[in-house]
């Protein structure tokens, strides 16, 4: 078990010990509707946090997805995709502060201060934005590319998160966070901690595979999205990557096509990935494929049920962005207050 996992599994202990005294600070860049990959990944862990009664904010970062892309195209209607697909899954305005970067000023006005904390040398480093760098459709890299795991350090110290559930990818950037909270505590605080040095949940939920065998990713075209209807998941799964063997059998060294999509069912069933290949024996991969897609419809149909209800109440999905935004800014503003007055700018 790495380093990072031991300690996510400790802090499950504390979580589930006093969840009242933690607070959570997740998000996603809004490109478009969410997947099983999300969803198996994160979505279902954060709806697990907030009902256990931990406090959660949910950044929609309108700002980020213009890291490697010169112009968001449809981003209103992204966001709304976005806010429509947590509505669905469970996450509930009345406990949980959803808002987007951009109705949110003081939070990014942390950016200047942090930007100061950081060397060009650390910036240059991080994997993920080097990653993310050889994959973008520009030709040049954004200042606001190079810079966004700073942003998002603004994300998640504005509000003084205190856990940040996450997938291996981001937590270069947690990390920056932490130098961020650090060094702004070493050369500000006085003795104090303004900022908490928040920590990265891990999840424990394994990589769901999209239709191609790759990582499931909104960017290759090969994710089942939640929205999807019944017809489109259907579509969507019988074109997914098998084997030639008939006989199905869990096994994600040899089979990773065959045993993530048993995954998937189990996920969706509530049983083992082993139990539901034993269903299946010898039937092959078109009788695999149908229970997946009979599974997911199944498990989906009330999350896609509500994800139309509220698809039809736009006010209601207008009023919780707006008041997820006064939220979020009263609290940023409390905070932007204490980093004036830490760096004495209170003029
Ligand atoms: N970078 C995350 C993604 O691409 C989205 C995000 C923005 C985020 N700000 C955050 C995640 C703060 C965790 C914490 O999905």
């Amino acid at each position: 078990m790495s380093a990072a996992r031991a300690r996510s599994a400790a802090l499950e202990e504390r979580i589930l010990g006093d969840p009242g005294s933690f607070r959570v600070l997740t998000g996603d860049r809004p490109t478009g509707r969410l997947h099983l990959g999300h969803y198996f990944g994160t979505l279902h862990n954060r709806v697990r946090l907030q009902d256990l009664g931990v406090e959660m904010f949910v950044v929609v970062a309108d700002y980020q997805v213009l890291t490697d892309r010169d112009v968001a195209d449809n981003l209103a209607g992204h966001v709304e995709d976005l806010v429509l697909d947590y509505l669905a899954v469970g996450v509930d305005p009345a406990r949980s502060t959803i808002f987007t970067h951009s109705a949110v000023p003081a939070l990014n006005q942390l950016m200047l201060p942090f930007l100061s904390l950081v060397s060009v040398a650390e910036l240059n480093r991080n994997p993920t934005v080097k990653d993310e760098i050889t994959h973008s459709r520009q030709s040049a890299v954004s200042g606001l590319m190079f810079t966004y795991p700073v942003h998002q350090a603004a994300d998640i110290l504005f509000c003084k998160a205190d856990l940040v559930p996450v997938g291996q990818d981001q937590l270069p950037h947690l990390e920056v966070t932490r130098t961020v909270a650090r060094r702004f505590n070493d050369r500000y605080g006085n003795g104090a901690a303004v900022f908490p040095q928040p920590d990265a949940l891990l999840s424990s939920a394994p990589l769901l595979l999209g239709t191609d065998g790759r990582k499931m990713s909104k960017s290759r075209g090969n994710a089942v999205p939640l929205a999807a209807d019944a017809d489109e998941t259907a579509r969507l799964l019988k074109g997914a990557r098998t084997d030639s063997e008939r006989h199905i059998f869990y096994d994600p060294a040899t089979r990773p096509e065959v045993s993530s999509l048993l995954l998937l069912a189990a996920l969706c069933q509530k049983r083992t990935p082993g139990q539901v290949a034993e269903d299946i024996g010898s039937a092959g991969s078109a009788a695999l494929k149908k229970t997946v897609t009979e599974s997911v419809n199944e498990y989906l149909a009330p999350i896609r049920a509500r994800r139309t209800a509220y698809a039809q109440d736009r006010a209601f999905v207008r009023r919780t962005l707006r008041e997820g935004g006064e939220r979020a800014t009263a609290v940023a503003e409390a905070t932007l207050a204490e980093v004036r007055t830490a760096m004495n700018s209170q003029y």
